[in-house]
């Protein structure tokens, strides 16, 4: 949601910029623009509605002049459209200030009364607009002390937001601030970068520095200061990216979706890796834990979207090795029941970017109220986990397209050796039945390969002759059911038509009634070896569809003979045991989607009025 970056140093500053902006329009691609201070001490500002792209064709055919201290945005629209008076930077101070934004003011109405009454004029509807006419304001009072001033004006913010703001009279300096809202130091050498999360600047360097809620930062060639709102130093904690920037780029793909969904064995295994030794799981980050798991009689998981379906397929398991109850709930109903939650309940957060709002606001609302928190959680350095008692990264590398995948199957994954962890130390799992489901898990990374060798090029084919589909049904049973809810939710924002997902036994209790000739309906079948009794059940669905007209297609287990012959098409699965088939039939679906949505000649990366980082409420 809005991505950011600045950049002091001695290179010229809008090259770095704009692909600083390129690895982070994944937050949002309504507009885009660059401010840059030139050599003459000038401030120099484009902005566009629209792509990147349209900014930077903008900037090729009426180029500004460059210069060394430089901020840009890309941006999902919160108040105002998408237009370009609304775009980032906002200017102030006769144009020599400018300011970009993520996140929401709350209190910008009564702030711009204010001004408005003092005799200051706008030109966009926006909030961050009014914290630019605020900082220009106080700049002049403050008699042009640009971090002072910057800290009065958030000071009287409220709501969530990362600022950058940097002056003409001031260039080799940009400030920031963060609340509620994300924001990480890059440090070069003779060189220093700001960003939304680390992809902004992980080309020019892997040396990072987390900045904490409340902060104020000031970065200049030479160095970084960082301070609380009321200017009091604060130490930073210091961590390395752990990818590269090659892990950010499409490398020959034709979409980050097609790469990350071919990253998907990788991303299980890379979550697996140095987590299991000898049968048994071991996970670094909760040594000396234990306490954590020890006197809780409950878990809740909370997340949101494709993140809260991995929450409610990682609950079947949860529940049956650790015996503790588990509820799933999405992170923005949470906090407004009231819960009943203490010390004896552990609220599991599940979040890629780990800033999504939503979410942050309920593991902070659980431990205002007594709650342990444990986050799981894909960005290094990024807000939720640092909100929490305890972490576990899932090691997806990063995620670009905008719609979740290969997050997906590394939070399932992560939910499992977290359920396996708290199964030994509370004794709920013997040592063998944890070897056990670590083989299970342990083998997934080669048949989710398997799958994208043998069936991806015939289900883009099956998902081409579907583009002029209307709408499509999924059902599942037990683990199958949220994968339906996750076909479903992959299929509307990739493809923009009409899905849903169901309980294959709640189709009689109405959804059936959806059923007409022709109607297509995936059907998620679980094993029949490893779960006879639930396979019956969901192969009795298929009968009920079909004899109301349905077009079944199937995905299922290799080699299931009961669901061949009553299936117009089998997207087949290997063999896993029970609890793991959801990482092996989920794939087809993220494919099916993607092909789908390709065959209608849309954008997979960026679908429309999406951004991937939703760090608004
Ligand atoms: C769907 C999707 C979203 C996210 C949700 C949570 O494809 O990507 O539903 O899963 O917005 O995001 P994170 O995991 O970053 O908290």
């Amino acid at each position: 949601m809005c991505g950011i970056v600045g950049y002091v140093g001695p290179r010229q500053s809008q090259a770095i910029l704009l692909a600083g902006l390129a690895r982070l329009e994944y937050r949002g691609y309504d507009s885009a623009g660059i401010a840059v201070i030139d050599a003459d001490g000038d401030l120099g500002m484009r902005k566009r509605a629209g792509k990147l792209g349209i900014l930077r064709d903008d900037l090729t055919s009426a180029p500004l002049a460059d210069g060394t201290t430089g901020i840009g945005h890309t941006r999902w629209a919160t108040h105002g459209g998408p237009t370009d008076d609304n775009a980032h930077p906002h200017l102030a101070d006769d144009d020599k200030l400018a300011v970009i934004h993520n996140g929401i003011i709350e209190n910008f109405s009564e702030l711009k009364e204010e001004l408005l009454a003092e005799g200051y004029a706008f030109r966009s509807q926006t909030d961050t607009e009014v914290a630019a006419v605020l900082l220009g304001r106080e700049y002049r009072a403050t008699g042009g002390d640009l971090v002072v001033a910057f800290r009065n004006v958030v000071s009287r913010l409220e709501g969530a937001f990362t600022l950058l703001a940097m002056h003409e009279e001031q260039p080799g300096l940009v400030v920031g601030a963060r609340r509620n809202s994300p924001l990480v130091i890059g440090l070069g050498e003779g060189e220093n970068f700001l960003g939304s999360d680390v992809a902004a600047f992980v080309e020019h360097t892997r040396n990072a520095l987390a900045i904490g809620q409340d902060q104020i930062v000031a970065i200049t060639p030479e160095g970084v200061s960082v301070t609380d709102f009321a200017g009091n130093p604060v130490e930073v904690e210091p961590f390395e990216v752990t990818w590269d920037a090659s892990a950010a780029d499409k490398g020959g793909w034709s979409s980050f979706m097609a790469k990350e969904i071919s990253e998907e064995p990788e991303a299980v295994a890379n979550t697996l890796r140095g987590r299991i030794r000898d049968g048994e799981v071991v996970i670094p980050e909760l040594d000396g834990l234990d306490d954590l798991f020890a006197g809780i009689s409950r878990i809740i998981v909370i997340a949101c979207g494709t993140a809260a379906y991995a929450g409610q397929v990682g609950k079947y398991a949860i529940e049956q090795w650790t015996r503790i109850p588990v509820d799933v709930e999405l992170a923005h109903e949470f906090r407004y029941r009231d819960p009943v939650i203490g010390p004896d309940t552990l609220v599991v957060s599940i979040s890629q970017s780990g800033e999504t709002m939503d979410t942050l606001m309920a593991v902070k609302y659980a431990r205002e109220h007594g709650a342990r928190t444990l986050s799981i959680c894909n960005t290094q350095g990024a807000t939720i986990p640092r909100e929490s008692d305890a972490i576990v990264y899932t090691h997806a590398g990063p995620e670009v397209a905008v719609a979740s995948t290969k997050a997906f199957v590394a939070q399932v994954t992560a939910l499992y050796l977290m359920a396996l962890h708290v199964g030994r130390v509370r004794g709920t799992v013997s040592a063998a039945d944890a070897a056990a489901h670590v083989a299970e898990l342990e083998a997934i990374p080669a048949k989710i390969s398997q799958i994208l060798e043998r069936e991806q090029p015939r289900i883009e084919q099956f998902a081409h002759w579907m583009a002029d589909t209307r709408s499509v049904l999924f059902l599942g049973r037990h683990v199958g059911y949220p994968i339906a809810l996750e076909g479903a939710l992959k299929l509307k924002e990739l493809a923009y038509i009409h899905a849903e997902g169901f309980a294959a036994g709640e189709l009689k209790h109405g959804p059936i009634a959806l059923i007409e000739p022709g109607q297509p309906v995936f059907v998620i079948v679980p094993s029949p070896s490893k779960s006879g009794e639930m396979h019956k059940k969901v192969v009795s669905s298929i009968e009920e569809i079909r004899a109301r007209g349905a077009r079944v297609i199937a995905v299922a287990e290799e080699g299931d003979a009961a669901v061949l012959p009553k299936a117009d098409e089998v997207l087949r699965i290997p063999l896993a045991g029970p609890f793991f088939e959801p990482l092996l039939a989920v794939v087809p679906l993220h494919i099916f989607a993607m092909g789908l949505a390709t065959a209608k000649g849309l954008d997979v990366d960026q679908p429309r009025n999406l951004a991937k980082s939703v760090t608004v409420e």
